[in-house]
C-alpha cells in the first residue's frame, strides 16, 4: 500500500498526524486555513513541499464549503488575506511562500477577467491548488530518477554496481505529496537494483529520521539501518569497505540563488563530514524550493522552536519488553533549568554541495565553483533539459 500523508478530494482534506507516527496512523480533518495553520505550526504536517500543499488545499476546501460572495473582487481579497496568514505559520521553507505567490496571481488574474464572478475566482484557485498536488508527485519521481542516475554515474560504488547512501530528516512521502525528494532518490536507486543499503540519521531533536524516515523505509521494505546523528562520522569511515557509502542525500527548505541550502538542523555537519571523507553531498529539491530572491544563505530566516522539544521526549510506554500503545508518556531527558537553543534548520554553504538534484536535472557547479540556478527557470522547454546542467 502507498503511504499517503495527504488525502484530498474536492471539499475534503485529511492529513496523517505525523506527531503520532510511527506507532499510530491517524488522519486529522482539515476544514479551513486556520486548521492548516495550526497543523503546520504544531508539526502534525511538515516537510517543505507538504506544508505548501496542505496550506493551498486547505484554503481550497474552505472556499468550496463556504457561502461564497458572488463578487469576484471580494473572493479575491479573501484568498489573498488567507494566503498571507498561512505563510506566517513557519518561516524557513520557501515552498509555502512560493505557492502563496503563485496562487495569489491566479486569483488576481481570475478576478481581473471581464465579467468574472466569485465562483470563477474560486474555481481558478481550486484548480491551481489541485494542480500543485499532482505536479509535486511527478516532480519527485523525476528528482528520484535524475538523482539515482547521477549517483550511479558519478561515484566509484555506483560504477561498480551498488551504492549505500545516508540521508537525514524525513524527505519522503510524508514530507511531500508522495514519493519524496532525497528519499525519492533512495527509492529510485532501490527500484532499479542499484541500492545496497540506506542509512537514516535519527535527526534530533524532533526525530524525523527515526520516527518517519525509518517508518517509510520499513514500509517499503528497503534495506536500511538507523543511526544516531553522532554516529555519522564513524559510518563514513566505512567508505570503500564493504558498505560502499557513495554519498549523503538530503532535502531542502530553501536553496538560495548561490546554492547555499537551508535544511534540517544537522545537515551542515553532515556536509562537512562528507567533504572530509570524500563522499558526495547532494541536495534533492523541486524548483519550488529554489529561491532566487534570496541571494545567499545569510539572508535565510531560521526558525527557532521551543526548548521543550530538546528537553522532553514523547512516545508510547515501553516496559523493556512490550510496547503499550494505549499509554503515551512525556519523559524529561535534560537537567531541570538548563537553557536551550533549538534552531530547526541550518545553512550548508554551496561550497560543500556537489550537486542539486531537481525535477529537470542535476545542477553542478561550473569550473569556478559557482552554481547557476537561474538556468533552471529560463525556458518552458527546461523539462527536456539534459540531466546534468553545468559542471563536468
Ligand atoms: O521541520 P521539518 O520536519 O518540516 O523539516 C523538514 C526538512 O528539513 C526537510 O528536509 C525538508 O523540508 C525537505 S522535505 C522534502
Amino acid at each position: 500500500m502507498v503511504l499517503q500523508a495527504i488525502k484530498y478530494s474536492r471539499g475534503q482534506l485529511q492529513i496523517l498526524d505525523q506527531l503520532k507516527l510511527p506507532h499510530s496512523e491517524e488522519y486529522d480533518h482539515i476544514y479551513s486555513s486556520t486548521d492548516a495553520w495550526h497543523a503546520i505550526k504544531e508539526m502534525r504536517t511538515r516537510g517543505a513541499p507538504a506544508i505548501a500543499i496542505v496550506a493551498a488545499l486547505a484554503l481550497a476546501v474552505e472556499l468550496v464549503n463556504m457561502k461564497l460572495s458572488p463578487i469576484a473582487e471580494e473572493v479575491k481579497v479573501f484568498i489573498l488575506e488567507k494566503l498571507d496568514y498561512l505563510v506566517t505559520s513557519r518561516p524557513t521553507a520557501v515552498n509555502l511562500a512560493d505557492a502563496a505567490r503563485k496562487l495569489k496571481s491566479t486569483a488576481e488574474e481570475a478576478a481581473n477577467k471581464e465579467g468574472s464572478d466569485g465562483e470563477d475566482v474560486r474555481e481558478a484557485y481550486v484548480a491551481a491548488a489541485q494542480k500543485m498536488l499532482v505536479d509535486d508527485v511527478s516532480d519527485n519521481e523525476n528528482i528520484g530518477r535524475h538523482g539515482a542516475d547521477w549517483i550511479v554515474k558519478n561515484t566509484e560504488a555506483g560504477k561498480k554496481g551498488q551504492v549505500s547512501m545516508l540521508t537525514h530528516c524525513n524527505t519522503g512521502s510524508l514530507a511531500t505529496a508522495g514519493y519524496g525528494t532525497a528519499l525519492g532518490v533512495i527509492r529510485s536507486l532501490h527500484s532499479s537494483g542499484a541500492l545496497k543499503h540506506a542509512f537514516c540519521s535519527e535527526t534530533r531533536p524532533y526525530n524525523q529520521g527515526s520516527r518517519l524516515t525509518a517508518f517509510e523505509l520499513v514500509h517499503d521494505q528497503i534495506p536500511a539501518t538507523l543511526i544516531t546523528d553522532s554516529m555519522a562520522a564513524a559510518l563514513l569511515q566505512l567508505k570503500g569497505s564493504s558498505e560502499n557509502i557513495a554519498g549523503i542525500v538530503v532535502g531542502a527548505d530553501r536553496v538560495a540563488a548561490n546554492g547555499d541550502t537551508a535544511n534540517k538542523i544537522g545537515t551542515y555537519s553532515l556536509a562537512i563530514l562528507a567533504k572530509h571523507h570524500g563522499v558526495k553531498f547532494l541536495v534533492a529539491a523541486p524548483r519550488t524550493t529554489i529561491d532566487l530572491e534570496t541571494k545567499s544563505g545569510k539572508e535565510i530566516v531560521i526558525e527557532e522552536r521551543p526548548g521543550k522539544e530538546v528537553t522532553l521526549i514523547k512516545g508510547p510506554r515501553h516496559d523493556g519488553v512490550t510496547l503499550d500503545l494505549g499509554v503515551v508518556e512525556t519523559v524529561s531527558i535534560a537537567a531541570n533549568g538548563i537553557a536551550v537553543w533549538n534552531p530547526a534548520f541550518d545553512v550548508t554553504p554551496a561550497e560543500l554541495i556537489d550537486g542539486i538534484i531537481t525535477e529537470v536535472g542535476v545542477v553542478e557547479k561550473d569550473s569556478d565553483g559557482v552554481f547557476h540556478l537561474d538556468g533552471l527557470f529560463k525556458a518552458d522547454g527546461v523539462r527536456d533539459a539534459p540531466s546534468t546542467v553545468g559542471g563536468i
